[in-house]
């Protein structure tokens, strides 16, 4: 304990004081914590005894929700044969095994699979593979990552040079360079001042120009989540958005890279965003429902026509450089493969469709009402509202008065989590919630709207 430090706080909950709990300002989040003891279905239970409805699914993780059985079988029978295997000499079965399904539920020009155990690292993976993959195949030259505004890829710093929002990275500042924004595909704040689709999609069509700009031989590759959901944004793009971006890159010989660790896994009612969207990546990164949300598990999954390039003889000099002690984990694969089979299924990806319809309805039913509800908008179970301030001008509420967050609070005060930002609020249930979980939440969510607008205090 250092001498200006503080081991306890006094609270009821020893240790609280010695935590950091992730974007939260400590000193607020110990005058009234959220610990949670227990998990069954979509619902959470506190160390109180409060209940609350999981509307985000841990963070867009439980596809299944918590207490699944399969899942946990099969980590703790894996847990009884082994642990850990060697991770930097060798592999084990489950990895292998893994491996080979993930495979087989992509198109065939995928062959590889690289482990890691969180999106983070996953999206640091498949950007030094993009740069790795150009310096072994004649052009040393390409290293810049483009990537868009408002998106979020990580919070590690090559992650975080990719991510924007001044707010997460000034303080972390200078990033990594060779990173640049273009903006993203939002047809409500179309950046471009234009409406879809006579704009022509411009927000896809002007990467060529910035990639010619910069010069293609600088350019390594794109990063772009299918859809994007941060705290500060909601964007689902225009359906041939993702088709333009893949000519491209084609044409310019860069790397594209989706981040599907929130959409892949069944979340958009598909098994992945590039199903949805028709147009496949180089490499793909996945984390989060790829487990199920029961194991620090993730992976970047490789097109042929780059990993063989990794291949290489002993002293070939080509592997990729990375070395992680918890990569292709024996246990979190394990879960991983339950995981799969179950988002496999059919029955899931069926109930995602349904859940989907239904919520979608509650959604616009509250925007029919609630003239605050500007948008409704999102794919499967990644459904969204955008607060407006004003519905014609599409203006925000102000940022020190954020209409999203006191709709957050008021909703868990009563018994339901979802994702509230300063202007949205997202719902990204379990992929398995019921037809009475998804009224539930509706419920909730819409009851707090109701009561934010009594009591919020509009600006003069
Ligand atoms: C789209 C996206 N990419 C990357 C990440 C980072 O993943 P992790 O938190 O597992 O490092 C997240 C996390 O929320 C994410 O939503």
């Amino acid at each position: 304990m250092s001498e200006s430090g503080s081991r306890s706080n006094g609270s009821q909950h020893p240790g609280l004081a010695n935590l950091m709990v992730d974007f939260n300002q400590m000193q607020a989040f110990m005058e009234d914590p959220l610990v949670i003891v227990e998990g069954s279905g979509v619902r959470l239970t506190d160390v109180e005894g409060r209940s609350f409805i999981d509307g985000i699914a841990g963070i867009a993780a439980m596809q299944f929700g918590h207490g699944n059985r399969p899942i946990i079988e099969a980590m703790q029978a894996q847990l009884e044969r082994v642990a850990l295997t060697l991770p930097i000499y060798a592999t084990n079965q489950p990895a292998m095994e893994l491996a080979d399904r993930l495979i087989d539920v992509f198109p065939p020009e995928f062959t590889t699979v690289k482990f890691v155990s969180g999106g983070s690292e996953a999206n640091e993976t498949a950007m030094k593979m993009a740069r790795q993959y150009h310096k072994q195949t004649g052009n040393p030259g390409k290293y810049k990552v483009i990537s868009r505004y408002f998106s979020y890829h990580g919070a590690t710093l090559g992650a975080l040079a990719a991510t924007v929002g001044a707010a997460r990275k000034a303080k972390y500042e200078p990033l990594p360079t060779g990173f640049l924004k273009v903006h993203p595909p939002d047809c409500y704040h179309c950046p471009f001042k234009l409406t879809y689709p006579d704009c022509g999609v411009l927000c896809a069509e002007i990467v060529d120009d910035v990639i010619r700009s910069e010069g293609p031989e600088t350019v390594a590759a794109f990063i772009a989540e299918p859809v994007i959901m941060s705290a500060e944004a909601f964007v689902v793009p225009p359906p041939e958005y993702f088709k333009i971006l893949r000519e491209i890159c084609d044409r310019h010989n860069v790397v594209l890279i989706y981040d599907e660790i929130i959409t892949g896994f069944g979340r958009l009612g598909e098994l992945f965003g590039a199903d949805v969207y028709g147009a496949y990546p180089d490499i793909m990164t996945v984390g989060k429902g790829i487990s199920g949300g029961y194991a620090p598990l993730a992976a970047a999954i490789i097109r042929g026509r780059i990993s063989e390039t990794f291949l290489g003889e002993r002293d070939a000099g080509v592997h990729f450089n990375a070395g992680h002690t918890y990569s292709g984990n024996p246990v979190a694969c394990a879960a991983g493969l339950a995981a799969l089979e179950q988002v496999t299924g059919g029955a899931v990806l069926d109930n995602c469709r349904r859940q989907s319809k239904r919520l979608r309805g509650h959604l616009e039913d509250m925007a029919d009402r609630y003239e605050v509800v500007g948008r409704v908008d999102g794919h499967g179970l990644l459904l969204g509202a955008e607060f407006v301030a004003d519905r014609s001008t599409r203006a925000s509420f102000p940022n020190n008065r954020p209409f999203g967050r006191a709709v957050g609070a008021e909703a868990r005060r009563r018994g339901l989590i979802g994702r509230a930002g300063d202007h949205v609020w997202v719902f990204a249930p379990p992929l398995t919630s019921t037809d009475d979980e998804i009224d539930e939440m509706a419920a909730i969510l819409d009851a707090s709207i109701a009561e934010t607008l009594e009591t919020y205090e509009w600006p003069a």
